[in-house]
């Protein structure tokens, strides 16, 4: 292992913004029922940490996508790998993101779940770099933005590894 990790988000703040973002997601969804798509492999942490928070009744899915060389091309397609379980037509959908980068893989997600008629469709992301963004996607829960900086832990890898790290680090290479 001859990479540096040096913390940038500690297990603490993680755990107190995710705290945050549960109360108002509940607040949003009184009285409803939610349905939170778990973006595998990076928004296993988040996705367990967020609904164990949630104050109203919550249901899990779970979905593999993978896009094509994101950036390069123009309306490259994502090939799904793992497709929901449950239809989520008239269900209130939560995409849960790990981080949203150039924002492709996302933006393919959400124009393709919405072909599955939901009753609404958003998005919470722990992470987000707006400065590279190539596409704009509608964000409404956000946990940290971040500089453009390749980090790992609490589910985000380098090449499979570090996914089990409690916290967000960054990552020298
Ligand atoms: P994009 O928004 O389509 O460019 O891709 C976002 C995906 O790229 C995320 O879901 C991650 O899987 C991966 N990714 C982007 N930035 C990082 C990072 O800093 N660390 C680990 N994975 C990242
Ligand atoms: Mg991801």
């Amino acid at each position: 292992m001859k990479e540096k990790i040096s913390v940038l988000i500690s297990e603490e703040e993680i755990e107190r913004r995710v705290c945050e973002i549960a109360k108002q997601i509940s607040e949003d969804y009184a009285k409803k029922e939610v349905v939170l798509i778990c973006v595998l492999k990076g928004s296993i942490f988040y996705t367990c940490d967020l609904a164990k928070r949630l104050t109203i009744p919550v249901t899990l899915d779970f979905m593999k996508v993978s896009s094509y060389g994101s950036g390069t091309v123009s309306n490259g397609a994502i090939e799904i790998q793992k497709d929901l379980e449950e239809s989520i037509e008239g269900q209130d959908v939560i995409i849960v993101e790990d981080i949203i980068d150039s924002g492709n893989t996302l933006n393919h997600l959400v124009s393709m779940l919405k072909r599955r008629n939901p009753a609404s469709l958003r998005i919470t992301t722990l992470l987000d770099k707006p400065s590279r963004r190539e596409v704009e996607v509608p964000v409404d829960y956000v946990g940290f933005e971040i500089e453009d900086k390749f980090v790992v832990g609490y589910g985000l890898d380098y090449d499979q590894s570090y996914r089990d790290l409690p916290y967000i680090g960054e990552l020298h290479l």
